[in-house]
């Protein structure tokens, strides 16, 4: 068993990881697709596409670094936006977080 080996063991193992990683994702933003369309898409708009600047919040403005921002105002609420916590569970609000994020950097 030379060196070699090992070395595209390695990367096979690597790409079968992303792979998966990858298939997950775009699984996880679909999933959080239908449950923007269910529980959100009536106040910030189809496809997050906002038709009421200024009234609601427009979700493509969201950092990716605003992820602690976002899971505490779905859970929590914010002025007219009622609280989802105990609608939606964790798991529904990281796959709207998914499919924010597939939307906007993609
Ligand atoms: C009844 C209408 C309504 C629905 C339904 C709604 N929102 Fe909102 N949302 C609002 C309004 C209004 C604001 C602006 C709140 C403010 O800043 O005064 C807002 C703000 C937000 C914000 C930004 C809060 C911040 O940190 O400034 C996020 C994130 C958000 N909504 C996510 C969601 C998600 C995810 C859903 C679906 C689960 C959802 N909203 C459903 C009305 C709604």
């Amino acid at each position: 068993m030379g060196r070699g080996l090992s070395v595209v063991t390695l990367f096979v193992s690597f790409m079968v990881f992303a792979a998966r990683t990858l298939a997950a994702d775009s699984t996880q933003a679909e999933a959080g697709a239908m449950i923007y369309d269910s529980y959100c898409a009536s106040c910030h708009g189809v496809e997050l596409n906002n038709t009421a600047p200024g009234v609601t919040f427009d979700l493509r403005r969201l950092r990716t670094d605003e992820h602690p921002r976002f899971v505490s105002s779905v859970l929590n609420g914010k002025n007219q936006m009622p609280p989802w916590r105990g609608v939606l569970e964790m798991e529904q609000v990281e796959a709207l977080w998914a499919y924010i994020r597939a939307t906007v950097d993609r």
